[in-house]
């Protein structure tokens, strides 16, 4: 499907955002409601008529534009949410993943309407790749996984390094670090189920689902290269080892590059990224070690089903999460620094180097939420897929530079320099 096509086009929906009542879904219906274009058709969608009608009540204020229809619908209802889903160009999907978004993912590869998630949790993932990747492929169906403050910015900063190494000096690109500068800590009751959720399962199913080639269609031979402990790099200062999500990272961003190995937009044979937490010292570093254990430790006791079932007891209900201050007050930011691979090359002296930086001011599911619908975007308008690739299972980055575009127009600092001394 591309846009315009007949298909698309007989559609009654330009978006349908499913799980709009939930924390996250709700700041995507406000993103969409402030910043995509007034005339486009959308309807709003979740479990709940009053919540839902709540919500499209508050969505009036975001001025003279059309209102979103009101698609009242469980994931249980097989049928009825294939109907919806099929009269929309693009589904936004921002459920709770493990209870409700396989059916929703495979609704839009069945009814060949294009999709974005930010689940990001490789378990789910690598289910669905298995799944439905080829089925989505031979559809012509676009499934943006993945698209969060947790990972989309990460992907993307690779992906502009690859593209400005490319375009500069005509090489692909070697090692990628990373730098976190802070973990989003006020978090909301969705995420909170979603991290119990994840706790719980094997160790050795966790494991095996974020080695670097689990959601890779080719196998990648690299030897992991993370530097352990604490240690100083020029470009990005004191770096820890300690960041609990660098594995799943590099799981997903393996896939990018695995999917767009044997295209034009390789990163090349020689890849690898790691990613680190900002330390401000050796001591520094160490402390950010001891916090990470101590989380670690809290969420292995989520396997003792007892304490588990607990802790879900009290967790806030579906929709809850930081207040809008609150939720505003941290920024998002990371660094990465990426050298070109030289390796083949005649007369090198220095490293030829990216430099990516993300920032964005006003918090991770403000960020969260613009991402997502500004993905939805780029599939609705423009459709233009790297590598020519034309469906599947695929990652933030292989929206490419229309998507990059559309988030610095809407806010999101990024910022590439490039260095050959
Ligand atoms: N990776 C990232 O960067 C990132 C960032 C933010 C969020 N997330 C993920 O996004 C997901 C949503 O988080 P949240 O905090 O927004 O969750 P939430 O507030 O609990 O909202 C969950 C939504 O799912 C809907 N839902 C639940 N069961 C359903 C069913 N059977 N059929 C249809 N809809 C159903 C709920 O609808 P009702 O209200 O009608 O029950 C609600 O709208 C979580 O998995 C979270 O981990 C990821």
């Amino acid at each position: 499907m591309t846009p315009g096509s007949k298909l698309a086009l007989r559609r009654e929906y330009d978006i349908v955002l499913m799980g709009a009542t939930g924390y996250t879904g709700a700041l995507i219906a406000e993103h969409i409601a402030t910043n995509l274009p007034t005339d486009l058709k959308w309807a709003i969608s979740g479990t709940s008529r009053s919540k839902l009608e709540h919500l499209a009540e508050k969505l009036t204020k975001f001025g003279d534009r059309i209102q979103p229809a009101i698609e009242v619908v469980s994931v249980e209802d097989g049928v009825r949410l294939a109907s919806i889903i099929g009269q929309a160009r693009v589904c936004i999907s921002a459920v709770l993943y493990s209870l409700a978004g396989e059916q929703i993912v495979r609704a839009c590869v069945e009814e060949r309407t294009d999709y974005v998630d930010c689940a990001s949790t490789p378990v789910i993932i690598q289910a669905w790749i298995r799944k439905y990747h080829d089925k989505a492929r031979k559809n012509k169906v676009a499934l943006i996984h993945a698209c969060g403050a947790s990972i989309a910015p990460l992907d993307l900063m690779v992906w502009l390094a690859a593209r400005e190494i490319d375009e500069k000096w005509s090489l692909k690109i070697r090692d990628v670090t990373l730098r976190l500068d802070e973990i989003n800590t006020n978090i909301s009751g969705g995420t909170l189920r979603s991290i119990i959720g994840h706790a719980a399962l094997a160790p050795k199913l966790v494991k095996e689902t974020q080695s670097p080639s689990a959601l890779c269609p080719v196998t990648h031979t690299g030897e992991p290269s993370a530097i352990a402990g604490v240690h100083h790099n020029p470009s990005l200062g004191w770096l820890a080892a300690s960041s609990l999500t660098a594995d799943q990272d590099r799981a997903l961003i393996y896939r990018t590059w695995g999917l767009l190995q044997d295209t034009d937009n390789s990163y090349g044979p020689s890849f690898s990224f790691n990613e680190y937490e900002k330390a401000s010292s050796v001591l520094g570093g160490l402390g950010l070690f001891l916090r990470s254990y101590l989380i670690a430790f809290i969420m292995s006791l989520a396997r003792i089903p007892f304490l588990r079932n607990f802790v879900i007891s009290r967790t806030p209900a579906a929709g809850s999460g930081p207040d809008a201050e609150a939720a505003k007050s941290v920024p998002v930011s990371m660094e990465a620094t990426a050298v070109a691979d030289e390796r083949g090359s005649l007369g090198s002296k220095s490293p030829k180097i990216a430099d990516v930086k993300f920032l964005y001011p006003n918090g991770y599911y403000p960020v969260t939420a613009l991402f997502m619908a500004q993905a939805a975007a780029s599939l609705l308008f423009k459709r233009r897929l790297e590598g020519n690739i034309t469906g599947g299972c695929l990652t933030p980055a292989i929206l490419g530079s229309d998507f990059v575009e559309r988030t610095q127009s809407v806010g999101v600092q990024w910022t590439v320099q490039l260095q050959d001394s």
